[in-house]
């Protein structure tokens, strides 16, 4: 595996063979491996894997864990070392972004909403970061989870509005044994707090299947789950049409259920699609 810290030196990479990108925030773990996996399951043997790790500033509003978010590098170098990934890009703030910089790309329907809302400006810094690493990395497919469901709408989006020429693959959210959705943000949990946190997997599957059932009793059971846990705290619970994002009035096949739930300060996102 061949490390990349600067742009000019990811530029120079010729470019022959299919190239599949997973764009993270390291603090890699098992659903990034699952990310690394479809990566290398669409490129094919021949084709070329490529990691980025970039703790991306401008898509932390300010007041939320920039600084204390997880940095394990060599670990995480040696993850994608074991996961069979060809190229690591793994460049600092500097080299990503000037001083003075003052172009940025700007999603500005689906992010209004959801989590947009509650973070202003994050998804500025993810469609930002997003298209940089495409311009640099040049990948013709690019992963991304589902777990972040509103994230990945966006980057569709992007792809379309801005005429990227990168298929978008979307994977299935990986869970833990106890179906807490994978996430770095994980390990803030204390052990209490961790296990409360299986609250939310319930809530999902109490939903699961509802169809035809009005968005309200939908949210009145996602909520009556989620509130058994004494440590959970709703950000929000919304049901939303899979492509706009705007609230659903019915549960179906073109609805999702989403949510934001801080357990002490940690806020963890899930979603299930109904119908
Ligand atoms: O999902 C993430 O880890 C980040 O938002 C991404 C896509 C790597 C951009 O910084």
């Amino acid at each position: 595996m061949r490390i990349i810290t600067t742009v000019a030196e990811a530029r120079s990479l010729v470019r022959s063979k299919l190239r599949v990108l997973v764009p993270t925030m390291g603090a890699l773990h098992k659903a990034h491996a699952e990310l690394i996996r479809v990566a290398r399951e669409h490129a094919g043997r021949n084709g070329e894997v490529v990691v980025s790790i970039f703790v991306n500033p401008l898509q932390f509003e300010p007041g939320s864990d920039y600084e204390r978010y997880p940095r394990p590098e060599e670990v995480d170098e040696e993850f994608c070392q074991n996961a069979g990934v060809d190229f690591l890009f793994h460049p600092n703030v500097t080299e990503m972004y000037a001083d003075d910089r003052s172009v940025f790309v700007d999603e500005s329907s689906l992010s209004n909403t959801l989590e947009g809302k509650s973070r202003p400006g994050h998804f500025r810094g993810v469609c930002t970061v997003v298209a940089k690493l495409f311009n640099i990395l040049a990948p013709d497919a690019a992963v991304f989870g589902e777990k972040d469901f509103q994230q990945l709408a966006i980057v569709r989006r992007v792809v379309r509005d801005l005429n990227f020429k990168i298929d978008i693959i979307a994977v299935p959210t990986v869970r833990e044994e106890d179906g807490l959705a994978c996430s770095s943000r994980n390990q803030y949990l204390n052990l209490e707090e961790r296990k409360q946190a299986a609250v939310l997997h319930k809530a999902l599957r109490a939903v699961a299947g509802a169809s035809e059932k009005s968005a309200g009793d939908v949210l009145a059971l996602a909520r009556k789950v989620i509130k058994q846990a004494p440590l959970a705290r709703i950000d929000y619970v919304e049901l939303v049409d899979s492509e706009t994002l705007q609230p659903a009035e019915m549960a179906g096949p073109n609805t999702v259920l989403v949510f934001a739930v801080f357990f002490g300060k940690t806020r963890l996102i899930d979603n299930i699609r109904l119908g």
